[in-house]
């Protein structure tokens, strides 16, 4: 059997940077509240008229991840992309970046995890990597929250949390068994499945029905959040999942080089990092500049952290994230 490993990583943000207090104009929040709640400081938001769509901005990321890989577009096999802000209901914004990158007629499968999303992603990558079937694979996770948020003072609880961007990695065969990727650890609760979700619309509330309405209190479709209960479980689901990684492979907290979690909340990571007695150069947040960004928040994270010579050759790396669903998981890497 075969492992996978990074060969190529790259990130797309749009440059319109949104600050807390801009956000001061159109809603009652302040630069203190998000801040302390969050730890964020800015977000980016694409502006209106821009060119910039999840597809747009995945395929953005994916040209440098393919560059730095050393391959081509051609040299892909396959192609995972994860969002849940599509530029259509359907089809996936998979097909549109193999448009988009003038790729051969490969596979294109979007996977709709939310701020799992990536996490999935790299798992099922790493299944087709390991059985044989393919040598490469793109996976990409993407997201255009501003287009979809309630940006008034009714949605503030979620809106200030949620920002644009992109990122993306190439993951290649490797026959060095001792580099890549460990292990994959997914999970689910569908039983939450309200408590984070955009309502509308669906097959079950479709658009006709809401314009018919035309109730301006009707918020099922921006998204809705469930805050506190959400944090509770991210908190605990986070460590449990580490810890299966960790013990999965026989190693413990005392192995982890670098852990990106997903960017939920400043202090979410903050949490995980005091459970498994953390330093400071051992954990990689940038939620201060970007906010969450879902399915794209890791593969921004690891490539900046990477960037920035954080991430070094033989490094044990934890990637971990819970979301909407309730899903979770984790992946241990050896890099
Ligand atoms: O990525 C997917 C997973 N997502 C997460 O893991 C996020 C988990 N949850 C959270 O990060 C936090 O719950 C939030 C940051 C969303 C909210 O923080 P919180 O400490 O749970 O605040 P809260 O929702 O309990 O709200 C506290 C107060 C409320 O006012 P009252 O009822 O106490 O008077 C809210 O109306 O803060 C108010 N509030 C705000 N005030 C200023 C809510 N949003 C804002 C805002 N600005 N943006």
């Amino acid at each position: 059997m075969y492992n996978s490993k990074i060969t190529g990583l790259g990130y797309y943000v749009p440059d319109n940077i949104v600050t807390n207090e801009d956000l001061t104009k159109f809603m009652e929040t302040s630069d203190e509240w998000i801040q302390e709640r969050t730890g964020i400081k800015e977000r980016r938001w694409i502006t209106e008229g821009s060119e910039d769509t999840s597809a747009v901005m995945g395929a953005k990321a994916a040209r440098i991840a393919i560059e730095r890989s050393g391959l081509t577009k051609d040299d892909i096999d396959f192609i995972v992309f994860a969002t849940l802000s599509p530029d259509y209901y359907f089809p996936g914004c998979g097909v549109q970046v193999q448009e988009m990158l003038d790729m051969k007629t490969i596979g294109a499968l979007d996977v709709r995890n939310q701020c799992s999303g990536f996490i999935y992603g790299l798992s099922v990558a790493d299944q087709f990597i390991k059985t044989g079937m393919y040598k490469n694979v793109l996976v990409i996770g993407s997201e255009f929250h501003s287009g979809g948020l309630d940006k008034t003072t009714r949605g503030r609880g979620v809106s200030v949390i949620f920002g644009d961007g992109a990122g993306a990695v190439v993951l290649s065969r490797t026959e060095d068994n001792t580099k890549g990727i460990l292990s994959s650890h997914l999970h689910s609760e569908g039983k939450h499945a309200e408590e984070l979700t955009v309502l509308a619309p669906s097959i079950r509330h479709w658009v006709p029905e809401i314009l018919e309405a035309n109730d301006e209190n009707d918020e099922s479709y921006f998204p809705y959040m469930n805050g506190t209960f959400v944090f509770k479980n991210a908190v605990v689901r986070f460590s449990e999942v580490i810890m299966e990684g960790l013990q999965s492979n026989g190693l413990k907290d005392t192995d982890i080089d670098m852990f990106i979690p997903h960017q939920a909340n400043l202090r979410i990571s903050q949490f995980v990092q005091k459970k498994f007695r953390l330093s400071d150069d051992q954990i990689f947040n940038n939620i201060m500049k970007y906010g969450n960004t879902t399915a794209a928040s890791i593969a921004i994270a690891l490539t900046e952290a990477w960037e920035q010579g954080k991430i070094k050759d033989n490094d044990l790396v934890v990637l971990a994230a819970f979301g909407s669903g309730f899903t979770w998981g984790s992946v241990i890497m050896r890099w």
